[in-house]
């Protein structure tokens, strides 16, 4: 592991099939985990808005809708797209090592 990386295993790949999402808690953080085209990304998985977790929204393509007011965000950025939401949410680097994925916690 490079200095400064901190990577978890956090899914089996199995577990997170094509357009596919999934929250997993690690520790105290709450992350959701994409599959998006068959690459996978994580973000934070509580909305910036309020409290709802993005993982039981709607993924379409790239974009995650909020569940509780349809806030979206660009999953492989963190980006908002637009009120209500008032700031993008953190995404996490990830990795495949066998049939786990793992992201990089580090800050
Ligand atoms: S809590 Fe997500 S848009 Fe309001």
């Amino acid at each position: 592991m490079a200095p400064g990386e901190s990577w978890v295993a956090v899914a089996s790949v199995t577990a997170l099939p094509e357009g596919d999402m999934v929250g997993v808690n690690v520790g105290d953080r709450l992350i959701a985990l994409y599959n998006v085209a068959g690459r996978i990304y994580a973000t934070d998985n509580v909305c910036s808005h309020a409290f709802a977790l993005l993982s039981d929204g709607w993924l379409d393509g790239s974009e995650i809708e909020c569940p509780l007011h349809a806030g979206r965000f660009d999953v492989t950025t963190g980006k908002g797209l637009g009120p209500p939401i008032p700031s993008d949410i953190r995404t996490y680097p990830t990795r495949i090592v066998g049939d786990r994925i793992e992201i990089d916690l580090a800050e």
